[in-house]
């Protein structure tokens, strides 16, 4: 019995051995053929860590984070609602105030600049419109599938509005439980159209375009440090928003000092991650 399992065992860590072993000769193929373009974006996401300190006697070039957040404009966003804003906090004193705010860590403290990620799901009316005008000028096609119902046009005015009016949720709510469940017996159908899946929706689109801006910083050859260890009140308070709108996470982003890294990178391997179905 002892022998049998210690066979076992022995017969699994050399599958193990041998499927690690195919990895690393993949990757080799993957890296002789791999385009210069994938080459850089290589280099760019491995250089993008998360500083804890930034050099304090270095002036960033203000183009850095502006060319950076146009970047992160681009990110994709649940329905293009775009429902976030981004603000740059670059004064000394804005900055000190911020890390404060940001529970005094040193990364906060010494950057050049912190970005404010902010999630603003109350602002889905004036997005609407925003489309709908685009709409006015642009002739859509007629997309029809179980979501946009006949048109672009028409899932900017009807199907927004159900999902992410917050008035009466729970009479909303339950009206929505009743189609999904009449749908769902059909075949598939969208489940996450709850009001509880507002604020994850939302959050969701703006914490891309966070990983948007951190590559850009890195691209551009600087560092930055995301931070969701604040006191979320206070900035809200500091950034004169409503309580509907929702702090994403801040950024500091400065020149990193080589003792700003707590180590070597840790990831999971590929294969405890990956599941190829
Ligand atoms: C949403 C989010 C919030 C984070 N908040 C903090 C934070 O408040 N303070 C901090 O020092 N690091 C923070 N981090 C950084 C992570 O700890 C870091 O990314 C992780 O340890 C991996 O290290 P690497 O980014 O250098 O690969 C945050 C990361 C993410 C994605």
């Amino acid at each position: 019995m002892g022998f049998r399992l210690w066979a076992l065992g022995f017969r699994l860590y050399a599958k193990r051995e041998s499927l690690s072993e195919n990895r690393k000769a993949k990757n080799v193929n993957i890296i002789l053929i791999m385009n210069e373009s994938a080459k850089i974006f290589d280099q760019i996401v491995d250089k993008r860590r998360a500083y804890r300190e930034f050099d304090t006697n270095f002036d960033l070039p203000d183009f850095v984070v502006k060319n950076s957040l146009e970047r992160a404009i681009k990110s994709p966003s649940s329905s293009n609602m775009q429902l976030w804003e981004f603000y740059r906090i670059k004064s000394k004193e804005g900055i000190k105030e911020v890390a404060e705010i940001c529970l005094n860590q040193p990364g906060a403290k010494t950057a050049s600049e912190i970005v404010i990620f902010v999630a603003r799901p109350d602002l889905w009316r004036e997005r609407q419109k925003v489309h709908l005008k685009r709409l006015e000028k642009v002739e859509t096609k007629n997309v029809k599938n179980k979501l946009f119902g006949s048109s672009e046009l028409s899932y900017f005015s009807t199907v927004i509005p159900q999902f992410y009016n917050p008035t009466l949720p729970c009479i909303r709510d339950l009206v929505k439980h009743i189609y999904v469940w009449s749908k769902s017996r059909k075949g598939a159908f969208m489940q996450d159209v709850y009001s509880k899946h507002i604020p994850i929706v939302t959050q969701k689109s703006v914490a891309l375009a966070a990983q948007t801006f951190m590559l850009s910083i890195s691209a551009e050859g600087y560092d930055s440090l995301p931070m969701e260890g604040l006191d979320s009140k206070l900035m809200k308070k500091y950034l004169k928003l409503p309580k509907s709108a929702e702090i994403n996470m801040a950024i500091a982003v400065g020149k990193g000092m080589p003792d700003g890294l707590r180590g070597a990178r840790f990831r999971l391997p590929y294969d405890d991650v990956v599941y190829e179905i």
